[in-house]
């Protein structure tokens, strides 16, 4: 089988197309593709079929796993493929490792050194036990996700681009550095002792909470990282769709509530808003791949989410609908509350009562 692999402007990528077998899978081409150009290693290319100019239609991305005779479409010696380089690519361990060593270390530098000299506080500075515990509970935090990045998290996506690597660790070690700066200031007012132990009582309860709910994401996959995207089940992830976007909102509400600065609200917000996103777009696409399964899905209690869900009036217990779930090829049927005659759970968002459950 020939492939002719093209630019999106037509230019041919590799001169004379690539040779390959029959049964050549998509992984195979991209190999190939990869040692005539040198420079183009798997992971940086994305392949798709050509589309008619002109035509608004969204390009068949090629999956790496499916055999070329898949796209070929009848014409089993000749396929041609758009290439894209998507420019150097970081893996996703590697792009979380520095985003989080850098809060994991810009932190106890204003602790631990007199930095504060540098913006003219001259006297000795009276360090609070709240702020000892606050730094404590701060590395303590951005260890975890470190080490849940290489011994608990089960990536699908084998890199993400170099660029992510910049714009994360300026998202991260910005924030890092702000909340730091004026938790440990010398100018510092502690909350009450009562204020302290409840905030951080919530953050750690929250933090285990969120290390569970990766455990539990983990067990979706295989150790290798297959078995793509499934319907996350068991604690939180009963009543919302991303409990762990969830329980690392209320850990952060946690370290706030007991350090209580601007910095620290500012980035709560800022999480919050980026968190609850994601989470929308990810419950979106288990929707989309489990087609009405995660109907019944979508009570999010994040901050925004809830706000969402509440002015919309789609938040839907799960329980209230019968539902029979298989595997994403399987069987699904989901049959309302009302048609079973089920009176509604005890935990109902008023307008259940008034709208009834909604989609
Ligand atoms: N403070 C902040 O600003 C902030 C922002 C973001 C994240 N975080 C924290 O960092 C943690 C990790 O972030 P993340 O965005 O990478 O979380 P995530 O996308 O929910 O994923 C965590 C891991 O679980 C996998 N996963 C998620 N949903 C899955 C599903 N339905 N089926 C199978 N596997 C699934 C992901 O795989 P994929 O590789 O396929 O995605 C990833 O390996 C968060 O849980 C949160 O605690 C904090």
């Amino acid at each position: 089988m020939k492939v002719n692999v093209v630019s999106r402007g037509s230019k041919e990528i590799v001169k004379g197309g690539v040779h390959l077998s029959d049964s050549a899978t998509v992984a195979d081409l991209q190999e190939a593709i990869h040692q005539r150009t040198k420079k183009f290693y798997p992971e940086r290319q994305r392949l798709t079929l050509p589309i008619q100019p002109g035509s608004k239609e969204r390009p068949v991305v090629l999956s790496s796993r499916k055999s070329l005779k898949d796209y070929c479409g009848g014409n089993s010696d000749n396929l041609t493929v758009v290439f894209k380089d998507l420019g150097p690519q970081v893996s996703y361990r590697i792009l979380f490792f520095w985003e989080y060593l850098g809060p994991l270390i810009i932190y106890p530098l204003f602790y631990y050194l007199p930095v504060y000299q540098f913006f003219g506080y001259k006297g000795e500075r009276a360090i609070h036990p709240v702020q000892t515990y606050a730094m404590y509970y701060w590395c303590f935090h951005y260890f975890k996700r470190i080490m849940e990045t290489f011994f608990v998290h089960r990536f699908s996506h084998a890199t993400s681009p170099l660029s992510n690597v910049f714009r994360n660790c300026a998202y991260y070690w910005t924030f890092g550095a702000f909340i730091a700066y004026y938790v440990n200031h010398p100018l510092y007012t502690p909350v009450s002792d009562l204020q302290m132990k409840i905030g951080f009582g919530l953050g750690i309860i929250c933090q285990i909470a969120n290390f569970y709910c990766h455990i539990l994401l983990s067990n979706l996959r295989g150790p290798d990282g297959s078995g793509g995207y499934q319907i996350p089940r068991g604690f939180l992830f009963n009543i919302v769709t991303c409990a762990n976007y969830t329980t690392e909102i209320y850990q952060w509400l946690g370290f706030n509530i007991a350090t209580q600065t601007v910095a620290g609200y500012v980035f709560l917000v800022v999480a919050a808003l980026i968190m609850s996103n994601w989470a929308l777009a990810k419950h979106r696409r288990l929707r989309k791949l489990f087609v009405c399964k995660m109907f019944i899905r979508i009570w999010m209690i994040d901050l925004c989410d809830f706000a969402y869900s509440s002015l919309t009036g789609i938040a839907i217990r799960r329980k209230r609908w019968k539902t029979e779930v298989s595997t994403q090829m399987g069987t699904f049927t989901s049959v309302p509350v009302e048609a079973s005659g089920e009176p509604a759970p005890p935990f109902s968002p008023i307008w259940y009562y008034v709208l009834g459950p909604r989609a």
